[in-house]
């Protein structure tokens, strides 16, 4: 599957409003389908499509949070449209950006007919906070499809893996809710989000 899927991706551009966002039509002239990825801040989320793309750069990461500062849109094989948004939740990020994320987000998923599927970013050592869960039902609010990505999976051996992807959920409460476990690093995972994220498509479509 890496070597059929998501070969080709290409930054389109960054905005901040609604007016401002590209207008992504595929082939056929219909508007390409949606994937976007929300989490906290230095959960993964740039690293996560750097590596869906098979690219090393194209979106721009740093160990440094708040890296990310508006709506990044890409195009995957001339069908798919991925956007990067920036992250929520960390002191470091400065004032202005963390004021201007949740009118930005609220913005983007009112606003945008065409996205689909919304990927969750969470840091699987982590248990999630009231923030993370208000956000996560936030978000699951807009009658997107949406899966749980429990990011950075190579650092945790694969019984705390099962441990802690237990306790994320239990702790999320939400029914029916699709996850997965990556790792940019160790190679996990990638093929089953994309099989995730075709299927997720395909049920929209249905
Ligand atoms: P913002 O743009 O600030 O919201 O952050 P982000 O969620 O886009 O995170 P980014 O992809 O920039 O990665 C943050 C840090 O986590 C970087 O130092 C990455 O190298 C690291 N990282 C990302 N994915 C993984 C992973 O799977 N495993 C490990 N160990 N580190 C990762
Ligand atoms: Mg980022």
């Amino acid at each position: 599957m890496k070597e059929d899927l998501f070969r080709k991706a290409t930054f389109i551009k960054t905005a901040v409003l609604a007016k401002d966002y590209p207008v992504l039509r595929n082939r056929s002239g219909q508007l390409m389908v949606e994937i976007a990825v929300v989490g906290r801040s230095n959960v993964g989320k740039s690293s996560l499509l750097n590596d869906l793309f098979n690219s090393k750069d194209l979106v721009k990461t740093s160990s440094t949070p708040g890296k990310t500062q508006a709506i990044n849109f890409f195009t995957v094989d001339d069908q798919f449209a991925f956007v990067d948004l920036p992250g929520y939740g960390y002191a470091q990020v400065p004032l202005k950006v963390r004021k201007q994320w949740g009118p930005m987000i609220q913005e983007y998923l009112s606003n945008r007919e065409s996205l689909k599927v919304i990927l969750f970013l969470f840091d699987i050592r982590r248990i999630p906070n009231q923030e993370d869960i208000e956000l996560l039902e936030w978000i699951a609010f807009h009658q997107k499809a949406m899966i749980l990505v429990m990011t950075k999976a190579d650092k945790l051996n694969q019984s705390e893996r099962s441990s802690n992807s237990k306790n994320i959920l239990k702790a999320f409460n939400t029914e029916n809710l699709f996850w997965t476990s990556y790792s940019t690093k160790k190679n996990i995972g990638r093929r089953e989000l994309i099989r995730m994220i075709l299927d997720a498509i395909k049920t929209e479509q249905e």
